[in-house]
């Protein structure tokens, strides 16, 4: 152990994607998508420079080449160092004599903060850091970081050592000052550690960090991150392994009602103006329990607000659809599920809304598992009595997450916040009770559909109805 831990070195080398040509000035450092052409340079600093291109160089055996150039040779490879540090192009390793044991490699190409930072005395991993297995080696990241580290077991108890502040000089995990130092130094490089001091815990003391939780602040960071995150946007993760989803969710067996098909013609002629509809529309909370909601009703609202006009294929292959309303990518994964306490002229239990065919499908009868749904939308909606029907709304995620990598998630909850304004609006100019809820259990959905909870899952909820009356109806809560 000591011999592994004596000797740990510093190295640096360019990233893996990155190659190094002659070009008419000076070396061109060439990626991808890009290329840096670099002044010319004495034949020592390109020499130095090319073997970068194939393997961790340590620092110190850096310092020593140049010695021969004294000092000016010195400044100008830290110069050059610098300028492809924060170009992104620099990789840190932390090498011992059985290889190296820690790595820290850029996120992005282009301007950033660069790598070379050496930690204070006193660290502590940031509370939004991520550890995750990957390849064989433990991986740690920010949300929204330009870097992350990798780890080999040999130095994964550092990540440990530093759940709590601790000093940056003392050796940590068992392993000497100089390596667990180093190793620390990678993690300031990458940002993963905890802004502030042990007096002055900054993520919980600062109101704009400490209203972050990390889930939250690692699906904005991703869904938001164009440079950031690798395959951002339609970067079709899944083709060529798994097909694409058919845009209709294939029918379920069982018992069906089909719904009555209004007439757009008429409606368009009865419903009050936009204008209207927008200014008077409310959450209403309370049902009339004399008058419940009608199946022609809950047909009307979901015919206007959610069903399928038309599907056509895309040049990707990935059917598309046409709804009311509008969806990333023409995706259109969401789907109703009517979960029916009451309702004349349709038996209660949970419903499939099958949005081509304007048809109730059945998925299952009342019992514990509706009514654990049942009751939590009424506890959200604080209601007095049941809902007359829960709307729950549900994504098959495949259906964007096939096409889209990062921002697939963020898709979805994007899409359910166009459906509920589109619900409402067509609630509203039909003189119905709706109100959205901002939360649900996935979990007792799948239980109460047995729908996988990974394939298709809860995703929102509206609970609608008969409004009770003019005056219990409520003029805008703060739920
Ligand atoms: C996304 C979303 C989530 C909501 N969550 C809830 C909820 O969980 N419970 C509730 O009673 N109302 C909920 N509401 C209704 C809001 O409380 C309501 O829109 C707000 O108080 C303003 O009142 P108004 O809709 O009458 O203008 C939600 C509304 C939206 C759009």
């Amino acid at each position: 152990m000591e011999a592994a831990t004596l000797f740990p070195a510093r190295a640096i080398r360019l990233r893996r994607d990155a190659t190094i040509r002659a070009g008419q000035g000076g070396p061109v450092i060439a990626l991808a998508d890009a290329s840096l052409q670099l002044p010319g340079l004495p034949s020592r600093i390109c020499a130095l420079l090319e073997s970068l291109a194939c393997r961790d160089v340590p620092e110190a055996d850096v310092q020593q080449d140049l010695a021969a150039d004294g000092m000016p040779g010195l400044l100008r490879w830290q110069a050059l160092v610098t300028k492809l540090d924060s170009a992104g192009l620099i990789e840190r390793s932390v090498l011992t004599p059985q290889g190296p044991v820690a790595r820290l490699r850029q996120a992005a190409v282009g301007r950033g903060p660069g790598s070379a930072v050496r930690a204070p005395a006193q660290v502590k991993l940031s509370r939004f850091t991520a550890i995750r297995a990957a390849g064989g080696k433990l991986v740690a990241e920010r949300p929204g970081g330009h870097a992350h580290v990798e780890l080999e077991t040999a130095v994964t108890g550092v990540l440990a050592a530093l759940a709590g502040w601790t000093s940056a000089g003392d050796g940590v995990a068992g392993l000497s000052p100089q390596l667990s130092r180093a190793v620390i130094d990678l993690f300031a490089g990458a940002g993963l550690l905890a802004p502030g001091s042990p007096d002055d815990d900054t993520e919980y003391t600062d109101a704009a960090l400490a209203q972050w939780s990390q889930a939250d602040l690692w699906l904005h960071a991703t869904s938001r991150g164009t440079r950031l995150t690798s395959g951002y946007g339609g970067s079709y993760p899944l083709a060529g392994r798994f097909p694409p989803l058919p845009a209709v969710r294939p029918a379920l067996p069982g018992p069906r009602v089909e719904l009555p098909r209004p007439d757009l013609e008429v409606t368009a002629k009865a419903d009050p103006p936009l204008t209207e509809v927008l200014e008077t529309r409310r959450s209403i909370r309370a049902h009339d329990p004399a008058a419940p909601i009608t199946l022609g009703q809950l047909g009307e609202l979901l015919y206007r607000s959610a069903r399928i006009r038309r599907v056509f294929p895309c040049a990707d292959g990935q059917e598309a659809a046409d709804r009311p309303y509008p969806a990333g990518g023409a995706a259109h994964e969401l789907e109703i599920y009517p979960l029916i306490t009451r309702c004349e002229g349709a038996p209660p239990g949970l419903w499939h809304y099958a949005a081509a065919d304007h048809a109730l499908e059945h998925v299952a009868d009342p019992g514990p598992a509706t009514a654990a749904l049942v009751m939590g939308a009424r506890a959200a909606s604080i209601m007095a009595a049941d809902p007359q029907v829960v709307l729950i709304v549900t994504a098959r995620f495949g259906r964007v997450m096939w096409k889209y990598n990062a921002i697939g998630y963020s898709l979805v909850l994007k899409h359910v916040g166009v459906l509920y304004q589109t619900i409402y609006l067509v609630a509203a100019a039909m003189g119905l009770a709706v109100c959205g809820l901002g939360g649900g259990d996935a979990a007792d959905f799948a239980a109460a559909s047995g729908l996988a909870y990974h394939a298709e899952g809860s995703v929102g909820e509206l609970v609608i109805g008969t409004p009770a009356s003019e005056s219990a109806s409520e003029s805008g809560g703060n739920r």
